[in-house]
């Protein structure tokens, strides 16, 4: 792939903003593109560091005059939670409009900070979505190593180049968090964690596993919840009143990342990984079209009583007094065939009256598009072209 700069499908809010997302997706480079002539302050810079971490005062002196409306930027405002109040107090006093990005909102939220109570929206960049790759989007090697932008713009480099993110992640954000003191069990968790990617998570095993307080697993989570990382997925439960509750699903936010996280860069991946791979994927682009495109739509997944499940629910309205939930289902396979029994726990669903399941979609490796009894079944890159012309929800 050539130098060139690709186009995100992330818009530039009118108002005040932070942006989050994992390390080295884009963010920088996005906020130069969007935002070319804001004033711009980056925190990684030492001596910029130095003088405003000893007087955030300085801020204002250092944008100087321009008028309200005006766009600054601050990148890496983790480095200096304080900050956040002079940022407050000009968001007032100038009417400047501020772009606040990080890559954990972690540490800004442990300095005791509000994020600004509700000032600033909050935006989310994630690795390369299908949408943006476009015509550069090739399957077989995005499942292989996923789509952060280092992988993408060097494909032959990318295991090296996972393997160094991963342990670039692990000094950078691990160590300077300050929560793990022990680094050993830590590298045991994330192992398992990488294995488990797509996985309903069960924090006793792990526990066991990873020989770490069952405290402890949860910490790490949370450790890469907010350094988004990865994410839970929870299991719809379209009425409250279910007893037994379902542990939600642990996944990655990119498959390469999972598998540098596994361990397995220099390992060949099976079809079980690749399938779980795939699923990472699709969640990977629901979660950026919902984003992106402002839908906000609760993305979950269901296990059905018989212990089958649907990969993934959408709810795409939610239970009122009189109607119930409306959702559409989606189901995901490594299989170049299709086999019309994986068509079961969706129609199940479909059966129930508990919602309104208004659309069923398989998604699939094969070549051709069906429509078996109302249930669509579409080759992975058609769904995915579905999605982002707002076709699916
Ligand atoms: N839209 C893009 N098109 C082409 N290359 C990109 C794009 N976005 C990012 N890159 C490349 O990916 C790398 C990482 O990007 P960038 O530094 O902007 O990420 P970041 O999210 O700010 O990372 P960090 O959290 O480490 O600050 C850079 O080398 C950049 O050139
Ligand atoms: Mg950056």
């Amino acid at each position: 792939m050539s130098n060139r700069i690709i186009k995100r499908l992330l818009a530039l809010p009118e108002r005040s903003f932070f942006l989050f997302g994992p390390r080295g997706v884009g963010k920088s480079t996005w906020l130069k593109q969007v935002l070319p002539e804001a004033c711009f302050f980056d925190l990684l810079d030492a001596s910029l560091y130095l003088e405003l971490s000893q007087d955030p005062h300085k801020l204002e002196a250092m944008t100087g005059n321009i008028p309200a409306a005006s766009w600054v930027v601050i990148d890496e405002i983790q480095k200096i939670p304080s900050l956040l109040d002079e940022v407050h107090r000009l968001m007032e006093n100038r009417q400047w409009r501020f772009a606040l990005c990080g890559s954990s909102a972690r540490k800004l939220r442990r300095a005791g900070t509000n994020l600004l109570g509700g000032r600033a929206l909050t935006r989310e960049l994630d690795a390369f979505s299908f949408a943006e790759l476009d015509q550069s989007f090739d399957l077989e090697h995005s499942l292989q190593w996923g789509n952060i932008p280092w992988v993408q713009l060097d494909r032959n480099n990318a295991a090296d180049i996972l393997n160094s993110y991963v342990n670039t992640y692990i000094k950078e954000e691990i160590k300077e968090e300050g929560v793990v003191r022990k680094l050993q069990p830590f590298l045991r968790f994330l192992g398992i964690a990488g294995q488990l990617n797509s996985q309903v998570v069960n924090a006793q095993s792990i526990s066991r596993d990873a020989a770490v307080p069952r405290s402890t697993v949860d910490t790490y989570f949370s450790i890469l919840v907010d350094t988004l990382l990865g994410s839970f997925l929870h299991a719809y439960r379209p009425s409250a009143k279910i007893r037994e509750q379902t542990h939600p699903k642990f996944y990655w936010f990119d498959p390469g990342v999972a598998r540098a996280a596994a361990g397995l860069l220099f390992d060949p991946v099976d079809r079980i990984w690749q399938g779980t791979a795939l699923e990472t994927l699709i969640y990977h682009e629901l979660k950026t079209y919902n984003h992106t495109r402002n839908r906000n739509r609760g993305i979950y997944f269901y296990r059905t009583i018989t212990g089958s499940e649907v990969d993934f629910v959408i709810e795409t309205q939610k239970k009122r007094p009189a109607s119930p939930p409306h959702v559409i289902c989606l189901e995901v396979k490594l299989a170049q065939k299709w086999d019309r029994r994986w068509e079961q726990p969706i129609r199940s669903l479909k059966g129930s009256k508990k919602l309104i399941v208004d659309r069923m979609v398989g998604i699939y490796t094969g070549e051709r598009s069906y429509n078996f009894d109302g249930f669509d079944v579409l080759p992975v890159e058609e769904f995915l072209r579905q999605l982002h012309q707002g076709k699916i929800f």
